[in-house]
């Protein structure tokens, strides 16, 4: 890791400065414990960045995301933001972050930890030892794709309209990427389309086919998303990695989360480009914001994916697993992993813990 490793902060919206602030402290004592200089500076994104400036991606930020080795984000939006130009919204700040860091591949691990198996809505047997890695294509599909917007007719009919579109360089740079990672786990895909329906995501199992004849060490199914919703959560262990369209994934990957317990313990990464984002992958909850209620955990896990992805230093990503593991172990849960005889904490208390555990590592 080279000397002045310089990591972005975007805290964001609602729950994300908290989170964010409890992902710093984490990295504060990995900065200590192993000798790192690392530079970590915050900047406004979302809503709060459009309060301030006017924009939710104002162009420091986005040089600043630019420049960095690693980018932690919290989240955006809120139900304040809701009703302003479309071009405007917080959430544009992220797709805008995503498609100029050229950040194609989303990586949603959705792993059980064995003390969080009674978190969880399913059965014991459906979810124990789950360990599910979703591969979501980031920078194309319905979210991206053009025309899109909403028009008036010449007979006044107003109609809103969204293009889903892949080119073949797009779904083959991120089969790979679900491929190549197939490799260092179970060796198997399932790639995840509507090919009875949409011709574009036909052609997506077409291209992802083809190329599968390079990888033919790992196996490949082809599951409609109809079908792998219901599956998820009938029987989630015949998956190892799903990969997966831009909005496919955002949805499955929702509902993977909450086969760990909650959606506030999935953390992502999202790669493909010179520097890699960070994020968990629940939104911003304005609900419980400010209120030291917000599990801290899925942004702390997040730093691991950093450390691992980003910042060379996989050991990392596996200390931090381990943290998280003990101080559940030892019965600690946020409100949203809550259950019968554990101890509730707060977001502060709860990032203290993990830290504590890190303190006491043998680094
Ligand atoms: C996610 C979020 C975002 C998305 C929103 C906030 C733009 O839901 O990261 O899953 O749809 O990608
Ligand atoms: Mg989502």
């Amino acid at each position: 890791m080279s000397e002045n490793t310089k990591i972005t902060l975007l805290p964001g919206d609602g729950i994300g400065p908290e989170v964010v602030r409890q992902a710093v402290k984490i990295i504060k004592i990995l900065e200590s414990k192993l000798g790192l200089e690392l530079e970590m500076q915050e900047y406004p994104v979302g809503g709060a960045a459009y309060e301030v400036e006017g924009h939710p991606l104002p162009e420091t930020t986005l040089k600043a995301a630019k420049e960095a080795n690693a980018v932690l984000l919290g989240a955006v939006g809120g139900p304040k933001w809701e009703s302003i130009d479309f071009a405007l919204r917080p959430e544009r700040a992220l797709l805008g972050l995503r498609s100029s860091l050229g950040l194609f591949a989303n990586l949603r691990p959705a792993k059980v930890f064995d003390a969080l198996v009674e978190a969880s809505t399913l059965k014991f047997d459906v979810v124990n030892g789950l360990d599910i890695l979703v591969v979501r294509e980031l920078t194309g599909g319905i979210y991206f794709g053009k025309p899109a917007g909403v028009e008036t007719l010449e007979d006044g009919t107003r109609r809103g309209f969204n293009t889903l579109v892949y080119t073949e360089d797009e779904i083959k740079r991120i089969a790979r990427v679900a491929f190549d990672v197939a490799r260092k786990r179970n060796n198997k895909v399932h790639s995840i389309d509507k090919a009875n329906v949409l011709q574009c995501t036909g052609f997506w199992r077409e291209v992802v086919t083809d190329l599968h004849k390079e990888y033919s060490d790992v196996t490949l199914e082809h599951m409609y998303v109809d079908n792998c919703a219901m599956q998820l959560v009938r029987n989630p262990k015949q998956f190892d990695v799903v990969l997966t369209t831009n909005m496919f994934g955002d949805i499955l990957s929702d509902e993977a989360s909450m086969l760990t317990g909650s959606i506030g313990m999935l953390p992502s990464a999202s790669v493909g480009g010179s520097n890699g984002m960070y994020e968990p992958i629940h939104g911003s909850a304005p609900d419980i914001a400010g209120q030291d209620k917000a599990n801290p955990l899925a942004t702390i896990l997040s730093v691991g994916m950093m450390f691992k992805y980003s910042l060379d230093n996989e050991q990392v990503n596996t200390w931090i697993e381990e943290a998280v593991e003990a101080v559940l172990a030892k019965g600690y849960r946020t409100g949203d992993i809550m259950s019968d005889g554990k101890k509730q904490v707060g977001t502060v208390q709860m990032g203290d813990l993990v830290a504590e555990e890190l303190e006491a590592k043998q680094c």
